[in-house]
């Protein structure tokens, strides 16, 4: 596996990430342990976790959660130095309210430390954009934590663009470390405008300039919207239920047909080679799913990423086909 830079940073990480929000409830133990044992081997080094991920709905602590279940294998493995490490606070779970004030943060990221059994994070994200909690505030804390050696690199998730280009002045006028990265909701198909997922954000054309213009990383969450593309055919969630993702869905079917590469592959590779490139974060519940998300990794399909990405655009019927839209 390829390693990137996030942002400026100097931080190095595979270009897939491993997502870890199923360990716990539904990948168990023995079976989390095998996915970052297949993923490292693959030469992965980037694991994706949270306070909230994995907790049992009573937000039992000694339930298995996914930062404790990370931490048992760091231990029984020694690779902690290998790892680049990123967790996130912010949601609320039992016992925790909404928010990133600065006690919040402060006290969520020693939990963190001592659940993963870690003196550092590689990566801290602000999990969710407080609009309650002034942005200095927060930005502070994450700064005190890089000070106390906690934490080495900020990252944001669920932010709008302006608000990511507000925190860039704020660590600007006071020679703070910026966010060098952005975790949102990203795939192939294209959420309905105006959607909303809860507190989630999606990539829109408008971060898409962000991200191109501030050199910010792009990280890719839900990148198969748990499993869209797949063979299941679990369905494709409201939000994206439309005329556009009814098109680009079947451009995929007629590209995996002529290519023989399945579906899946094309979304991971079409994340990785878009311009923003995202690094996404993958999810696989099983080995063979697994396979199929590293398989990307051997495939060259830059023949098709114009037909992908014009998939949908411009197809409005003969009325719209002018050379510009007045
Ligand atoms: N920042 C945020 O707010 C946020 C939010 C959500 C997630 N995340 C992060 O993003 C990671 C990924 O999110 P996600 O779990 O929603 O990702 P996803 O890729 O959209 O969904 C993963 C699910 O897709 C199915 N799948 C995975 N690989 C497959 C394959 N090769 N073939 C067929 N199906 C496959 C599996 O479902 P089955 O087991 O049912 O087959 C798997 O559980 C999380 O683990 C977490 O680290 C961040």
């Amino acid at each position: 596996m390829k390693q990137r830079e996030l942002g400026k940073s100097g931080l190095m990480v595979s270009e897939m990430g491993l997502g870890t929000m199923s360990f716990g409830p539904k990948i168990d133990e023995k079976e989390s342990f095998k996915r970052m044992d297949e993923y490292v081997a693959a030469g992965g080094n980037f694991f994706d976790t949270a306070n909230i991920y994995g907790r049992s709905p009573s937000g039992n602590s000694d339930a298995g959660d996914s930062e404790r279940i990370i931490g048992r294998w760091l231990k029984e493995t020694g690779k902690r130095g290998e790892i680049v490490l990123a967790s996130k606070v912010g949601f609320p779970y039992p016992g925790i309210e909404y928010g990133t004030t600065k006690k919040q943060i402060k006290e969520e990221c020693v939990k963190t430390l001592q659940k993963l059994g870690t003196d550092y994070l590689d990566l801290y994200y602000l999990h969710t954009d407080d609009f309650d909690t002034p942005m200095e505030e927060s930005l502070g804390a994450l700064q005190e934590l890089i000070k106390e050696g906690k934490v080495r690199h900020i990252g944001a998730s669920n932010f709008s663009a302006w608000r990511l280009e507000r925190s860039l002045a704020i660590c600007r006028e006071n020679g703070w470390e910026p966010f060098c990265c952005v975790q949102q909701r990203h795939s192939y198909l294209r959420p309905k405008q105006e959607s909303v997922f809860g507190q989630q954000k999606y990539v829109e054309l408008e971060m898409k300039e962000f991200i191109k213009d501030t050199g910010m990383t792009l990280i890719a969450y839900c990148p198969l919207i748990k499993g869209a593309y797949g063979k299941k055919n679990v369905g494709v969630p409201g939000q994206y239920i439309s005329e556009d993702s009814r098109i680009r869905l079947k451009v995929l079917e007629e590209i995996s047909k002529e290519s023989g590469i399945s579906p899946i592959q094309l979304v991971y590779y079409w994340l990785m080679n878009s311009s923003p490139s995202a690094i996404p974060l993958i999810a696989p519940s099983t080995w063979e799913q697994f396979q199929e998300a590293v398989g990307t990794l051997d495939v060259n399909a830059s023949k098709y990423m114009q037909r992908m990405d014009e998939a949908a655009d411009g197809n409005l019927g003969p009325d719209f086909r002018t050379p510009m839209y007045f």
